[in-house]
């Protein structure tokens, strides 16, 4: 790699290089949205790449009567619309689509995952697959269902000895399967703490603990994972990572489509449980966890469970004056669609009360941060579409400059752009050429310049599991961490007047399409 004149060698981390292992990957729900949109299209990517092992077997799991063709026919119109690569390979489709079958099977009854056992330990032929071809002896269940059924689903593979725990796999395992056992589960993971940990209680019933792999995508963007790159390889940024010099963070994610289809069950989640619990919580906690141990998963979990711990949450009236909450009414996306209000759309209750906007400020009690707010704030429905974390650094002192300066001498900042745009930038102040003037320049460094592409969330993610490393996904602890603060601030507005004070828990109301709100200090 080269920089200016200088070639600098790459340094590749041998330790968190993956190796995916051969297994039967069974997608529980597979003809659902997310297995055509997210899931094999992602697969099939990894496949182009070479990134799969060769014998891996892609088995779907599901209520539709259905053919191993008509499914991989269904799953070809989603790879064709929604993987990465947007040339489609035909000659790669036939390959990859030669290792996909389907087993129809009612989710809630017993027989389907006796059935399902018995094809994997080998106890009964897989319709379809090759003489020639044997299973792999490890599964991979991913449950790609809507989540009532995660818990009912995993005691039902636990029965059938297709989960990993003691009780489910037992010293022999009947099923015949002998490799690994793993379960991927997608969000939300519960609808409050207590739900979440009867969840836990139910899923660990059947497999262990290392072997449930949470998923919360936002770990598996590129961005995401540059986080710790950025603060733990490079030695300008951590001496400054602290209170001494970091005045406020500010971490926002902001869409511009509004609920669309989703409202079942968005009506019920609000943008609080389906953005605030994980994807955002899970940033701050990358932003300002301490240096973990070293790279394994669970010292990257503990540094980022004692963030979660820092957090003393003060009573009622104090999150309703650190929080806001909003909901969009009719207006129009950036490209001038129309966007319905959102008790107009679909499956939302007339007079709903649920939050399409949040902003809460938090602070951490630790030695790292103590007094320093960080701002978490997203919404839909607005004029801009980015996620981001900005550490902005204090003033410099008084003296010189920005004695005269004051107000309009900018602070440094220090972007980390999620999405779009994936890069860095850093804000400092320069000279204007020929004038005795300051003003703000920027540093930019772009993902999309430097690299040849940027993988999916989901390909790093089932790369990771196929691999046996837990790092990006969410360990039972930091979930109910996160509930912890989730359902103090839904507690708090459930006692607030939402036609009441927005300072007070009131409810904001904007239009479709309203810039993002600015910051308050
Ligand atoms: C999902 C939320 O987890 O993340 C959605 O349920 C949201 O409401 C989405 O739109 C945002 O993800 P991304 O990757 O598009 O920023």
């Amino acid at each position: 790699m080269s920089i200016g004149d200088e070639t600098y060698p790459v340094c590749n981390l041998q330790s968190l290089a993956l190796v995916p292992d051969a297994a039967c990957f069974v997608v529980l729900g597979a003809t659902g949205d997310l297995s055509r949109r997210k899931i094999f299209p992602a697969l099939f990517d990894l496949f182009s790449d070479s990134r799969l092992p060769e014998t891996l077997v892609m088995l779907g799991f599901a209520r539709h009567p259905l053919l191993d063709q008509d499914f991989r026919h269904d799953l070809e119109a989603g790879c064709r619309s929604y993987a990465r690569r947007r040339e489609f390979d035909e000659a790669a489709w036939q390959a990859f689509s030669s290792r996909i079958f389907y087993l129809e099977a009612d989710l809630e009854e017993a027989a389907g995952y006796e059935r399902l056992a018995r094809v994997l330990g080998g106890r009964e032929r897989l319709p379809g697959l090759p003489e020639s071809q044997s299973l792999p002896a490890n599964a991979l269940f991913y449950l790609a269902v809507s989540p009532e059924h995660f818990g009912p689903i995993a005691d039902r593979l636990g029965s059938a000895c297709l989960g990993s725990s003691e009780r489910s796999s037992g010293a022999v395992n009947p099923s015949g399967l002998c490799g690994w056992r793993r379960l991927v589960v997608e969000k939300p993971y519960g609808a409050d703490g207590k739900s979440a940990r009867e969840l836990t209680r139910v899923l660990q019933r059947n497999f262990k603990e290392e072997d449930i792999y949470r998923i919360d995508h936002y770990l598996g963007k590129e961005t995401v994972q540059n986080l710790l790159y950025i603060r733990f390889s490079n030695s300008i940024f951590e001496p400054l990572w602290n209170r001494n010099h970091i005045e406020s963070i500010d971490i926002s994610v902001f869409e511009t489509e509004g609920i669309g289809q989703r409202g079942g069950y968005y009506d019920k989640a609000g943008a609080s449980r389906d953005m605030l619990q994980n994807h955002l919580i899970q940033l701050m906690c990358l932003t300002t966890m301490e240096p973990p141990a070293s790279l394994d998963p669970e010292s990257i979990h503990d540094e980022k469970v004692k963030v979660l711990k820092s957090i003393t949450l003060k009573g009622t009236r104090d999150l309703l004056s650190r929080s806001r909450r909003g909901q969009y009414t009719r207006g129009s996306s950036p490209g001038g669609k129309e966007i319905p209000a959102y008790v107009e759309e679909a499956k939302v209750r007339p007079d709903s009360r649920t939050e399409t906007y949040v902003s809460l400020r938090l602070e951490l009690d630790n030695w790292r941060f103590s007094g320093v707010p960080i701002t978490l704030r997203t919404g839909k429905a607005f004029a801009d579409k980015y996620s981001q974390i900005v550490i902005h650094f204090r003033r410099p002192p008084t003296a010189l400059f920005a004695a005269q300066c004051r107000e309009t001498l900018v602070h440094n900042a220090l972007t980390i752009r999620i999405q779009p745009d994936e890069g860095v930038w850093l804000r400092f102040n320069a000279k204007v050429p020929g004038m005795p003037s300051i003003k703000p320049s920027e540093l930019r460094f772009s993902y999309r310049e430097t690299a040849d592409y940027l993988p999916e969330a989901y390909e790093r993610l089932i790369t990771d599991a196929l691999s046996g490393d837990s790092t990006l996904f969410i360990r039972a602890d930091e979930s109910e961490e996160a509930w912890r603060i989730v359902d103090a601030l839904e507690k708090a507005w459930s006692s607030a007047d939402p036609m009441g004070n927005p300072f007070e828990g009131g409810l904001l109301e904007y239009a479709a399409g309203s810039p993002v709100p600015e910051l308050e200090r």
